[in-house]
């Protein structure tokens, strides 16, 4: 079996992989262009892809031994799975073993962008710290506040758990059914999109990128907001109109924004650089040593599972299965 991981990875992981299968890297530190990735699918059985690959219809026809895509992420939005499934090709994702990481992250984030870390930090080095100041960088309390989270899945619901420490009110809109019991444990209550976004003070994003999701922070859902209010966003950067987010930023429509991602990334609208109340990471949100090298390890033992015929922990198109593609 002959396996293509898109970017160095783990050396563990690799070593585990060549134990079983033969195994070709892209040792280069950047993204494949779609040839190079249909060049290197074009003979290989399975494939352990990152959230950068983009993993489309022709991708996955030029790849005709393709039988699993093991994406070293919990988001799938890079591979069009109705494609793959169509193909009987099994999507496998990472989920679980980055919820705590990200969440700590958004926290991260929001505390930042409440406090204004990144423009203090920036003020400190550049020398200009010359006397304590009553009104030196003033932001935004935190405890006691209003926290909004729009989707309240696994992610969600370990932001939801840090805040009680804050003593914050914590509310969220999801589409989907969440148990009464998760809603109790958590005290949070279920409010629709707009009442939320009227009375939050801080919005943390946690849904996964779909044609539904969208742009569902948007100019009319930015006028619906507080002024003094904080937007999070550690999910997928087209769940936000970045240009509307610029404009609200810019017009005081809200107070600031913290974003691990971005709609065009790795591409950063310059206009963000120029707004100080938007502190910027580069999709790092899962970025601790230990959760990474879990997720890596993750996407193997996926990848493996399919390659021995066996159902993988994480299948994403689990109406594949039966109809997989056979030697
Ligand atoms: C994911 O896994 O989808 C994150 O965006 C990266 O950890």
């Amino acid at each position: 079996m002959k396996v293509y991981v898109t970017r160095p990875v783990f050396d563990e992981t690799i070593e585990r992989l060549k134990r079983e299968v033969d195994v070709e890297l892209n040792s280069e530190e950047r993204i494949l262009s779609k040839k190079e990735l249909i060049d290197r699918l074009r003979d290989k059985d399975g494939a352990l892809t990152l959230l950068t690959d983009a993993v489309d219809l022709e991708v996955l026809q030029s790849a005709p031994r393709l039988k699993v895509v093991a994406n070293f992420a919990v988001g799938f939005n890079n591979v069009e799975i109705d494609s793959a499934t169509g193909l009987g090709v099994a999507v496998t994702n990472t989920p679980g073993v980055l919820t705590e990481t990200t969440a700590d992250f958004a926290w991260t984030l929001l505390m930042a962008a409440a406090r204004r870390v990144a423009e203090a930090d920036k003020f400190a080095r550049a020398g200009k710290f010359k006397s304590w100041g009553p009104k030196m960088f003033l932001g935004h309390d935190i405890y006691g506040k209003t926290l909004g989270l729009i989707g309240l899945g696994r992610i969600g619901q370990a932001v939801a758990r840090r805040a009680s420490g804050f003593n914050m009110r914590v509310v969220f809109h999801d589409t989907e059914a969440i148990p009464e019991r998760v809603v109790d444990e958590l005290g949070v209550t279920r409010l629709p999109l707009d009442e939320l976004l009227k009375i939050s003070d801080f919005i943390s994003l946690h849904v996964p990128l779909f044609p539904e999701t969208q742009h569902l922070l948007n100019d009319r859902t930015f006028a619906l907001m507080k002024p003094n209010c904080i937007v999070i966003n550690t999910s997928r950067g087209p769940v936000v109109d970045e240009k509307a987010l610029v404009r609200a930023v810019k017009d005081r429509k809200i107070a600031g924004a913290g974003l691990d991602v971005f709609e065009r990334e790795p591409e950063i609208d310059p206009e963000l650089f120029e707004i100080e109340n938007v502190v910027l990471a580069p999709h790092i949100a899962s970025a601790s040593h230990e959760t990474r090298l879990k997720m890596c390890t993750m996407a193997a033992d996926n990848l493996l599972a399919v390659l021995k015929g066996q159902r993988p922990p994480n299948l994403v198109n689990p109406e594949v299965w039966d109809h997989r593609r056979h030697d």
